[in-house]
């Protein structure tokens, strides 16, 4: 590579800002897979969580520090205010990381100032430089965020960036916190930072930016051909309101559109020098996992990872592909590891090739979680002929990413048919341990099966999101539920697989129900507490 050609670094924030997705609450298990996934994707920087915000958040970003902040490992990061306490938290939770950052933040606009800090620029400019300055007292990676940064008046901004770098941010990251920008506007930001920010050179510009108006990728797209060098974004592009940009989104664009962006970054308009760190092969997999864990479904024509985003409809459109790819595809489905569909395992296979095919696809199961899945496998083969690598990935996200497990469905029947009023009978196993009956009516099986849940666990609750998807073509296929419930003012998701879709509507749903049940005995424990 040229020694002026640079990589654009890769920022995830999908543990910290994705999980701002409303219902999108994931447990400390659930985020260490998905940090797992990320390091095996190749993102430069993952952002774990927010440390100080609750002790699951930081209990979250120190076991990835952990485990995934290895040596050859990503940096880990943990977003803090621009307060002592939350900048003390996160640098506590970094510690097990062996490279680590902390991401202090506080907002620049006018209106962040006036109505919800009710401080002057002069007392925002100097608590923006004193916190980076003790953030930079316990590690030597500190990123600084101007919150509203598109929304801020440039000059302040511009004065905000040289004293929080002069302070010792080595990152800058400029974020379009409300969605409000346009592309060519987002660029011009960029371009006046480098222009007006006398020791900008001392400092990478990151961008972070959301999707109210469509527009987040774009705006980065812009801002990396005005000098941003790290991009912040999420898997599927989950995040806040509209989400954030969308990871798979920006790293397939620098990839296929290497050509247009190469002299931006000072390469060859016609190297193949790959423009991030990504292994394209892990997003489509990624993107499940995101997807599986958080209860976010991906719409069918999102761009990159929709189930959608590889078919051909129209009849031109085959014929033309069938000739030839190119008159209708700009990507190869396999880029992004769609088509590594391999057979693999059957009935037969024993558990030693179950053990050896998870490694190979990067799974690290202890003894207790390996024979659930297994015990699960056996079960499958025993319906299903042919067990494929997105088989073997529902089965193990299905049991082993579902905790906490208060109730356990042990039992579902249903009686349905043209001329059958919908009948479930259900047996729970409740958190005391009781196996608990009943049964119920409903408008379809799913439908009775609800209600003779809802009739055991009695927790009052609307369901507002049901879908199934197959995981594999064919009528024997595993088929994924996925649940959103709301309570009061929080959503909560469940989701599981299984060959019989109405048992895995049963599993989903109770999944969904343990998460609630959970968050309402740590509400009542804090209830107890300040009583
Ligand atoms: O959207 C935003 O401004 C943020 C900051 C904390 C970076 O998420
Ligand atoms: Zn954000």
């Amino acid at each position: 590579m040229d020694n002026k050609a640079e990589k654009i670094i890769i920022f995830d924030t999908t543990l910290r800002d994705g999980e701002q997705s409303p219902g999108a609450k994931l447990n400390v298990e659930e985020k260490l897979a998905i940090a797992k996934q990320l390091a095996r994707l190749g993102v430069d920087v993952i952002e774990a969580g927010f440390a100080f915000t609750s002790p699951g958040d930081f209990a979250a970003v120190s076991k990835i520090a952990q485990t995934v902040g290895t040596e050859d490992g990503p940096i880990i990061c943990s977003l803090a205010r621009a307060i002592k306490a939350d900048i003390e938290a996160a640098a506590e939770a970094l510690k097990p990381a062996v490279k680590g950052r902390i991401h202090t933040f506080i907002s620049t606009s006018d209106i962040h100032l006036e109505y919800q800090l009710r401080k002057s620029r002069s007392e925002v400019l100097a608590i923006a430089e004193e916190m980076v300055a003790y953030a930079k007292s316990f590690m030597a990676d500190v990123e600084f965020s101007p919150m509203d940064a598109a929304r801020s008046d440039p000059e302040f901004l511009y004065q905000v960036l040289e004293k929080t770098i002069a302070a010792g941010a080595t990152t800058v990251n400029i974020p379009d916190t409300v969605g409000y920008t346009t592309p060519s506007e987002f660029g011009a930001i960029i371009k006046g930072i480098k222009d007006n920010v006398p020791n900008i050179d001392q400092a990478i510009i990151s961008v972070h930016g959301h999707n109210d108006l469509g527009l987040a990728v774009a705006n980065f797209l812009e801002a990396v051909k005005n000098g941003a060098r790290q991009l912040e974004c999420t898997i599927n592009g989950i995040g806040e309101r509209a989400g954030n940009a969308a990871l798979e989104e920006l790293v397939m664009a620098l990839h296929v559109r290497r050509q247009y962006f190469n002299p931006f970054l000072g390469h060859a308009v016609d190297s193949e020098e790959p423009l991030t760190n990504i292994d394209t092969k892990q997003i489509y997999k990624t993107s499940r996992l995101v997807s599986n864990c958080t209860g976010m479904l991906v719409q069918p024509n999102k761009a990159i990872v929709g189930a959608n985003a590889f078919s051909h409809e129209s009849g031109i459109h085959q014929d033309g592909v069938l000739k030839n790819k190119l008159t209708y595809e700009i990507m190869d489905a396999q880029l992004i590891g769609l088509t590594d569909n391999q057979i693999v395992l059957g009935k037969l296979s024993g558990r030693n090739a179950f053990r050896s095919r998870l490694k190979e696809l990067g799974f690290e199961l202890s003894d207790t979680e390996l024979n659930k899945a297994f015990v699960k496998f056996k079960d499958i083969a025993d319906k299903k002929k042919e067990i494929t690598d997105w088989d073997l990935e529902a089965i193990v996200n299905d049991e082993i990413l579902q905790s906490p497990e208060l109730f356990r469905v042990e039992l579902v029947q249903v009686s349905a048919g043209s001329n059958a009023k919908p009948t479930a009978t259900v047996t729970l196993r409740t958190p005391s341990g009781e196996e608990l009956t009943d049964a119920a009516i409903g408008t379809g099986p799913v439908d009775a099966v609800y209600r003779a849940i809802n009739r055991v666990v009695n927790v009052p609750n609307q369901l507002i999101e049901f879908s199934v998807q197959s995981v594999t073509a064919g009528i024997d296929a595993i088929g994924e539920v996925t649940i959103r419930l709301r309570y009061e003012d929080r959503v909560f998701s469940g989701h599981a697989a299984n060959t019989d879709i109405i048992v895995a509507s049963a599993q989903a749903y109770v999944n969904a129900l343990n998460r609630l049940y959970a968050a309402l005995q740590v509400k009542a424990k804090q209830e107890e507490v300040i009583a």
